[in-house]
């Protein structure tokens, strides 16, 4: 039964380097008052907490109870007192070679001298802000700022489009959007301001715009709404940071699930300051001198936490890459390894496999001894693309720290931990649990499984990266998190915990997909379909991809009216221009009618099973909602409808 006391994750590979590791994990289970105190010094407090958890609201747990402090002060203020003031916190490099260098004292007048532009135009605490901006230093000074003020912002991923840009100013209820003329990406200029202001005539709650001069191309400015970056930010010299409540919320981050909309998950101060600050030392052991590089977009949790508050708080120096890591040039990312003497490169599987692809001569060319430690994030790392980057990239001498988390889970869960000794590491596993985590992987009914087995991953106890909640939606915080499984977090991962205690994932379990390690619902894609006005009903579905994981694949039935030529040609386009490329079908196939239970339901994994042709004998996995007779019904017609579609 699950209650039974979680045997330690490492039984049969008690390994010398794990000692550390053994003594942290311990101690959090055991004296966790202990364990959350001390990790909590990371962090300078204006005022001590009280409790460092409150769980008796679960599951709304409550971290570092009645702290005080600042995420800004953290990341930026405390670093000029001490002797990192000349030191670089960001080198800044584009695609076309540019690049700035960022000291943590340049960091501090900048960051400054916004909040005060933002309190000029009447933002204080707990408004709400929506970031919409290239890799760009001022994209940071944005996020620093509203900390430093109390708003709480809300970043929206570059690449998607209006529709989506509105959706999250509409949910967060954001009064200011932050912006540029635009970004490069592959020697294109995108036009954000242009996007924003599309969104814009979707949203009501926005006052102002602020929008920083990047590429310099034409946009149209509106009188009395938009500012110039460059007019309103002075010099004002210091902003004093409000003293932000542990249990405030940050930021606010838009994530896909299985139903509706993006959920925007909320994330505090406390909780979240000291769990992204601390996972990042235990996993990758940055040192003082350390060239850190997460080559990740800050639009994703993982550029929150690993580009932006975890290495600011912990005084490192950064590289901020705006531009694709393949672009000018297939050596792009060695160059700059080389070139910027990387130690630290944390990097998603889909990347390494994209640079793979182009063959072993481009990274053989560059000076890669630097690198000390490999990291990857956001989807399965298959055993062939380790063993790459662990040879071809590593040299043999790196170890891979494959990090498994979540938009939810604030920071690292699950990875090898470079800082407090690791042991073994299988290609392909993330290996153990962080001090602090207590994972059970469980069946339907909650029942933990053997190891071997396949299940659902989900986590016992609470830790201080967890979300705090949902925005506007409780009632789906409650039950897609904590009631699956009664008392859990819910992951939505299968997983299995080997005989040696390690953990593979082994992908969702729900219907959302993981393309090029971005996470997207199926529903997401399907409304956006839906959205064009001539789709009547669609299906949508992930695809194995070598290189991308999953490509989306969508079959629709057209509206009866529906007059257009190539009508998959027009369907991808019109849901890139309001979507954004993220959510355009690699294929999409038209059909007269799709599979459906008798409630209506569009049974995805029919049309998935039946067109990648994985019908095995036992289809009752496919459809809980349908009889065995109406499946088998369902996949005949299907098949007969689908004609020659994929052959
Ligand atoms: C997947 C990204 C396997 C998983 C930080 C999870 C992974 C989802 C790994 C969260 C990993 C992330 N191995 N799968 N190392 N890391 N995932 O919210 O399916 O964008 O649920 O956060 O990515 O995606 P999200």
């Amino acid at each position: 039964m699950v209650n039974e006391p979680n045997s330690l994750p490492f039984d049969s590979v008690m390994n010398p380097g794990l000692g550390k590791y053994i003594s942290l994990y311990n101690e959090a289970i055991e004296n966790p008052e202990k364990f959350y105190g001390d990790i909590a010094q990371i962090l300078d407090w204006y005022k001590r907490w009280d409790k460092v958890l409150d769980d008796s609201k679960s599951p709304y747990f409550r971290w570092y109870v009645n702290g005080k402090l600042n995420l800004s002060y953290n990341a930026v203020d405390r670093h000029i007192q001490e002797n990192r003031r000349n030191k670089a916190a960001y080198i800044y490099v584009n695609e076309k070679g540019v690049e700035k260098i960022v000291t943590y004292q340049g960091l501090f007048k900048r960051v400054n001298a916004f909040s005060q532009a933002l309190k000029d135009l009447g933002i204080g605490k707990g408004d709400r802000i929506a970031i919409y901006m290239p890799m760009i230093i001022e994209e940071i000074v944005a996020m620093l700022s509203a900390a430093r003020i109390g708003a709480v912002f809300t970043l929206v991923f570059s690449g998607f489009g209006a529709e989506a840009l509105a959706d999250r100013i509409n949910d967060s209820g954001a009064k200011i959007v932050i912006t540029a003329d635009g970004g490069f990406r592959r020697g294109k200029v995108i036009p954000l301001k242009k996007t924003v202001d599309s969104a814009l005539e979707m949203t009501k709650s926005v006052e102002s715009v602020i929008v920083v001069n990047h590429v310099g191309n034409e946009i149209n400015m509106v009188e009395g709404r938009d500012y110039w970056y460059h007019h309103i930010v002075g010099e004002k010299s210091y902003v004093e940071p409000e003293r932000m409540d542990s249990n405030d919320p940050l930021f606010i981050l838009y994530t896909s699930g299985t139903t509706g909309k993006p959920k925007g998950v909320i994330h505090g101060n406390g909780g979240y300051g000291v769990w992204v600050a601390n996972t990042l030392k235990w996993t990758f052991d940055p040192q003082e001198n350390d060239r850190w590089w997460c080559a990740a977009d800050i639009g994703w949790i993982t550029g929150h936490s690993y580009i932006v508050f975890a290495p600011l708080i912990l005084g490192l120096t950064s590289i901020l890459y705006e531009g694709s890591l393949d672009y000018p040039f297939p050596d792009q990312m060695w160059r700059l390894v080389s070139y910027y003497g990387v130690n630290i490169l944390y990097t998603s599987p889909t990347a390494i496999r994209a640079l793979m692809k182009y063959g072993d001569a481009y990274p053989r060319n560059h000076d890669l001894s630097s690198l000390k430690t490999l990291g990857t994030v956001g989807e399965p790392i298959n055993p062939k693309t380790w063993e790459w980057y662990y040879k071809v990239i590593g040299n043999s001498k790196c170890p891979i720290v494959d990090t498994y988390w979540q938009t939810e889970t604030g920071g690292i869960i699950i990875s090898p931990s470079i800082g407090i000794g690791y042991g073994p590491l299988k290609p392909g596993s993330a290996t153990f649990p962080l001090p602090g985590i207590d994972p059970v992987i469980t069946d339907d009914s909650g029942n933990k499984v053997d190891s071997g087995q396949k299940g659902y991953l989900t986590i016992r106890k609470p830790w201080p990266g967890l979300m705090l909640g949902l925005n506007n939606q409780d009632e789906k915080y409650r039950t897609s998190y904590f009631e699956k499984i009664k008392g859990f977090y819910f992951t939505g991962d299968y997983a299995i915990r080997d005989k040696d205690g390690f953990y593979w994932l082994l992908g969702r379990s729900d219907e959302v997909l993981k393309v090029s390690g971005h996470r997207i619902g199926t529903i997401e894609i399907e409304d956006a379909l839906l959205s064009t006005g001539i789709v009547a009903e669609a299906g949508v579905f992930g695809k194995p991809h070598q290189v991308k994981g999953e490509s989306i694949v969508a079959f629709v039935v057209l509206k009866s009216d529906a007059n257009v030529d190539s009508p998959a040609e027009a369907l991808k386009k019109g849901v890139r221009d309001n979507f954004g490329s993220l959510m355009t079908p690699d294929e999409i196939h038209i059909v007269k009618s799709l599979p459906k239970t008798r409630s209506g339901k569009i049974m995805r994994r029919i049309i998935k099973a039946v067109y990648l042709n994985q019908i095995s004998g036992d289809v009752s996995t496919l459809e809980s909602e349908a009889s065995v007779t109406e499946i088998r019904e369902a996949i005949e017609k299907f098949r007969k409808d689908l004609g020659g579609v994929g052959d």
